[in-house]
């Protein structure tokens, strides 16, 4: 045996240590802003870690709780919206909707398959920035038209046309600012609907031009009653910032419907630093809208949505045990219609990116034809098929938050409560305002806020 004891060794070399501050992405961000001059534009919601909902558990039944038989008890999944002043409230089999996504920022196609996918599982989806198509007009039974601060496409007749109105005051991705849609989408039709010039970059207004605050918003859903005949349920949707004041505010202007939208919530394009930077997440958002309904004696009779980050049953009954009436989907309704998806995974990498990352979704070369006008890679997503995959998708949220509720001794989905949530950590649980899981201790506010 050789005796390396007298070997000179090399001193030992700590090991190359990245900074958590400065890590890869934010290293490479500093370089891109360096060689561009231009902030980065994207699509999608927050995608940092966040308190979401994987942080509340719910307690199931034991003892004092008896859960209900799945292949024998009926657990309910309907839910009426607008049952306050609107002469024809919206009747939904399942509480899970689909999201305001606009035309221009999605394909035609996509927004037939949203249509076709909701309409199977009786319920209803939404238009947004940029008006209403005959497309997904045609395969809605229940469509919601947003009223939006840009009025792209705004029209009295679509007013009447719909089955509901949704005032948007803001979106939980970027709470203060508005859309963008930038040239490459903006071919003729998309123009001609918004009533802009082709091929150039267009930013959304942040706020309505014609009212300041809720005292004329109040004015504004008096008069799109009157256009409507009072049948339509009124929504307004606030981006999560301040849901407490916000919901209360929404609710004295005469909403019928308030939706709440997170941080987590997506977008079709606006600046990365806005979606990551403003607003509060999801969690944080619920209990103060509820809390506010509560507060003014409107829980149950003013209806509640609640989005941004939904993904799976789960998430849909913590919502609901939290005090939602429903949730909306936009994120996952397209990943459902084929978003993101690996079939197209070699098209991705040549976008510089990989199938699960995508969000560039603003330059409309989307390879799913979801976030696209170019008219080839449109014609790759058919309606029929994706309105299959969407409509699947909803009845697995659906069986999931029925398979919780059941398991909780509910007969309703909307009978689950706090009191079947504990929290994992202590911000989830002074959020949500639950126990922290084997503590009887709420942190925080103790219910107030
Ligand atoms: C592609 C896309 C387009 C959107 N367009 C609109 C819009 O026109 N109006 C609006 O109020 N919200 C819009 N949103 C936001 C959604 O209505 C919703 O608030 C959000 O997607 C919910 O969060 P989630 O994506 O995590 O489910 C859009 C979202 C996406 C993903």
């Amino acid at each position: 045996m050789t005796d390396h004891s007298n070997t000179p060794r090399k001193p030992p070399q700590t090991a190359p240590r990245a900074s958590a501050t400065f890590d890869e992405y934010t290293l490479s961000e500093i370089r891109r802003a360096a060689a561009t001059g231009i902030y980065d534009i994207r699509g999608g919601g927050a995608k940092r870690k966040l308190p979401h909902f994987d942080d509340l558990l719910f307690l199931g039944a034991s003892m004092s709780r008896y859960p209900l038989e799945g292949y024998r008890e009926r657990c309910d999944t309907s839910v009426v919206l607008g049952t306050r002043f609107a002469k024809k409230p919206i009747e939904l089999k399942i509480p899970i909707t689909i999201a305001g996504m606009s035309f221009g920022s999605l394909s035609a196609n996509a927004k037939e398959a949203l249509g076709r996918g909701a309409s199977a599982m009786g319920t209803s989806t939404t238009t947004g920035d940029g008006g209403m198509t005959n497309e997904e007009r045609g395969h809605s039974t229940q469509l919601v038209y947003q009223y939006l601060p840009s009025r792209y496409g705004m029209n009295p007749d679509d007013l009447r046309r719909a089955d509901a109105i949704e005032v948007v005051v803001g979106q939980g991705a970027k709470p203060g600012g508005g859309g963008m849609l930038l040239g490459q989408k903006i071919t003729e039709r998309v123009a001609k609907m918004r009533t802009l010039p082709v091929g150039i970059d267009q930013r959304s207004a942040c706020r309505h031009p014609d009212w300041t605050g809720p005292d004329d918003l109040e004015i504004k859903i008096e008069e799109l009653r009157e256009i409507t005949d009072w049948e339509k349920p009124i929504y307004v949707k606030v981006g999560a910032a301040r849901p407490y004041y916000d919901t209360a505010l929404a609710v004295k202007s005469g909403a019928d419907v308030v939706v709440v939208d997170g941080m987590q919530g997506g977008t079709a394009a606006t600046q990365e630093i806005f979606i990551e930077h403003v607003g509060i997440p999801t969690l944080a958002a619920v209990r103060q809208a509820v809390k506010a309904l509560q507060d003014l004696g409107m829980h149950r009779k003013v209806q509640l949505i609640v989005s941004g980050g939904i993904r799976n049953g789960a998430d849909v009954a913590k919502a609901l045990a939290l005090g939602a009436d429903a949730v909306a989907i936009g994120t996952a309704a397209l990943v459902a219609l084929g978003d993101n998806d690996p079939h197209y995974a070699a098209e991705y990498e040549a976008l510089g990116t990989r199938a699960g990352a995508y969000d560039d979704w603003h330059e409309g070369r989307d390879p799913a034809g979801i976030t696209t006008q170019d008219p080839a890679l449109m014609a790759r997503l058919d309606p029929v098929a994706a309105g299959r995959r969407l409509a699947n998708y909803l009845a697995v949220l659906t069986l999931e938050c029925q398979t919780i509720a059941r398991a909780c001794g509910k007969s309703h989905v909307h009978n689950l409560e706090p009191e079947d949530l504990v929290a994992l950590t202590i911000e989830a649980a002074a959020m949500a305002n639950v126990p922290l899981a084997g503590t009887n201790w709420i942190p925080g506010s103790n219910g107030t806020f």
